[in-house]
């Protein structure tokens, strides 16, 4: 059989072959080690030079041709059988969650998407760092001087000494505010900074408003104008968008904490007639956060020039904010993993916090 003749009655097969096993063995027939194709190059031997030369071309030509037929077979082969796949495998995308699989979004997660959409409106991205520190980034660097009482405040959980290591080295222990991830963000960052930190932080504690372990939200603005000013409308703003209130009234106390100079907590307004909160109205005052204008001392601990930079830092704890805005009364049930207070309190996992359908 010559070439013109193997290559129609291959064409014929290739074309008629309907799966892609019944394709593989003509391809295996034609160009297999054994194959046809193969077996006529190898009668290009006993030719003579000439002969091989034209008839050479005419083969390589031939094979190439039934190469592009097989792959092109397979191809139209492959596209049939996925189709027929769809077809059975066909998914319904209208039909309703299952409502007995349905979970929720835990109140604190909703409470940090939501806080996340509001200071990410406003420029800030997020820092992060980890829960066991040391003694450094959670009080030397934030200027607690040694022995302070203010380090006793805190009711920290130290854990046992790092093996090798000694003095503050050595020390550890779980942050007991997220004012860590200041000090975290500036040395890996410098200034200018807007960042916020959301995460645990732990503290020997435990009633219906504490537990010992709960979430804060820290915050840092750092630049060369940033001023109390900033500061007040920053955090107005956030509380605003945050309890979906209109001009809601803020006031600053002064307050005390090592890092910050001047230091205040801010409340805002709210209402408490016949035991009902309500937040926004009225002529009574909540306690929100703790924030002041980063102390000179801190940003000297992590390099930053005091004299050319400044800025305000705030903290406050999610559980509370998320306590109130959602009204539930007992911290500790946060982290109980009652399945009935989590379907009770949990949010739709569908319905994602953004600043457009308001948070
Ligand atoms: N770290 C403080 C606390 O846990 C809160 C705070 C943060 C105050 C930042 C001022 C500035 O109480």
């Amino acid at each position: 059989m010559n070439a013109t003749e193997l290559k129609t009655e291959l064409t014929d097969k290739i074309e008629a072959a309907n799966d892609l096993g019944a394709l593989d063995n003509i391809r295996v027939e034609a160009l297999g080690k054994k194959g046809r194709v193969t077996e006529l190059m190898k009668s290009l031997g006993k030719m003579s030079p000439e002969e091989r030369k034209t008839e050479g071309v005419a083969l390589n030509k031939m094979k190439d041709e039934v190469a592009a037929k097989i792959e092109a077979r397979q191809k139209i082969l492959k596209k049939s059988v996925m189709d027929a796949r769809l077809k059975t495998e066909k998914m319904d995308m209208t039909l309703d969650i299952r409502p007995e699989r349905k979970g929720s979004i835990h109140p604190i997660t909703q409470t940090m998407d939501e806080m996340i959409a509001i200071f990410a409106d406003m420029g800030f991205s997020i820092h992060d760092g980890p829960d066991i520190e040391d003694d450094f980034h959670n009080f030397t660097a934030l200027n607690f001087p040694p022995n302070h009482p203010a380090r006793e405040m805190h009711d920290t959980f130290y854990l046992p000494d790092v093996v090798g290591k000694e003095g503050d080295e050595a020390k550890r222990l779980l942050r007991t505010h997220t004012s860590t991830c200041q000090i975290r963000a500036m040395l890996e960052h410098g200034a200018p900074l807007r960042k916020i930190v959301m995460g645990r932080t732990y503290r020997s504690d435990y009633d219906i408003t504490h537990t010992p372990m709960f979430h804060q939200l820290e915050g840092m603005v750092i630049d060369t104008q940033t001023n109390m000013g900033h500061l007040k409308g920053c955090l107005k703003t956030f509380c605003e968008k945050f309890f979906g209130v209109e001009d809601l009234p803020v006031r600053f106390r002064p307050s005390f904490f090592p890092f910050t100079e001047p230091s205040a907590e801010m409340d805002i307004g709210c209402s408490r007639s016949k035991g009902a909160l309500k937040i926004g109205a009225g002529d009574d005052w909540l306690e929100i956060l703790g924030c002041g204008m980063v102390h000179p001392n801190v940003l000297k601990a992590v390099g930053i020039d005091p004299d050319v930079y400044q800025g305000f830092a705030f903290g406050m704890g999610i559980e509370r904010v998320a306590m109130l805005k959602y009204g539930i009364p007992d911290l500790r049930t946060f982290f109980e993993g009652d399945t009935r207070w989590n379907a009770h309190y949990g949010h739709d996992p569908l319905n994602k916090p953004n600043l457009a359908t308001g948070s």
